[in-house]
């Protein structure tokens, strides 16, 4: 799918300042979130390539690592009144651009199995499942549900 420059515009790296506003993101978003020291500790981390979405305030964020060939989306999530308007797009694409620049050419994440979503998502952008986890995510669930790996290889 084609992802709106506008909003690719409105992309910058995360930083820790950032930390607070993705934690409310996260407690929005997630049965299990980070507190805003767990997302400092992950933004502070020698890996680190996580992105924000701002436009009036931070929207949506990514964090995501790099470690040699590989990049992994470790959570992603949009501002539930902003979903729906291509900012998770956005934001994948433009962790798969700064991915690549720091030498990937991968990117592999995880998503509950559950979460249509998020799937529905990855794929628009390409990814593809790989693997499963057995039962991988229990937090808010009455039982654990898998967890499928998805891995989209990026163009040189
Ligand atoms: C998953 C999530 C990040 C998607 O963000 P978003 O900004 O709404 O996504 P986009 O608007 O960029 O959607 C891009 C495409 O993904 C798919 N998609 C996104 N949400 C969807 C939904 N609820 N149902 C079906 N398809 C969906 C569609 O193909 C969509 O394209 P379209 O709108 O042209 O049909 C958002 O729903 C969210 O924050 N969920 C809670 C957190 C979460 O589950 N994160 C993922 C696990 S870490």
């Amino acid at each position: 799918m084609s992802v709106s420059q506008d909003k690719r515009d409105l992309l910058r790296g995360a930083d820790l300042a950032d930390a607070e506003a993705i934690a409310v993101l996260q407690r929005a978003s997630f049965d299990d979130p980070w507190s805003a020291e767990s997302v400092r500790r992950l933004l502070d981390g020698p890996a680190n390539l996580s992105l924000v979405a701002e436009d009036g305030g931070v929207v949506g964020f990514l964090i995501g690592q790099c470690v040699v060939d590989t990049a992994e989306v470790l959570a992603v999530a949009v501002d539930d009144d902003r979903r729906r308007a291509g900012w998770g797009a956005a934001l994948l694409a433009g962790f798969e651009a700064v991915a690549a620049a720091s030498g990937a050419d991968r990117v592999l994440l995880d998503v509950a199995s559950d979460n249509a979503a998020a799937e529905a998502l990855y794929r628009s952008r390409g990814y593809e499942t790989v693997a499963r986890r057995d039962r991988y995510y229990a937090a808010g669930r009455p039982s654990p549900v898998d967890a499928l790996v998805m891995v989209k290889i990026l163009s040189a």
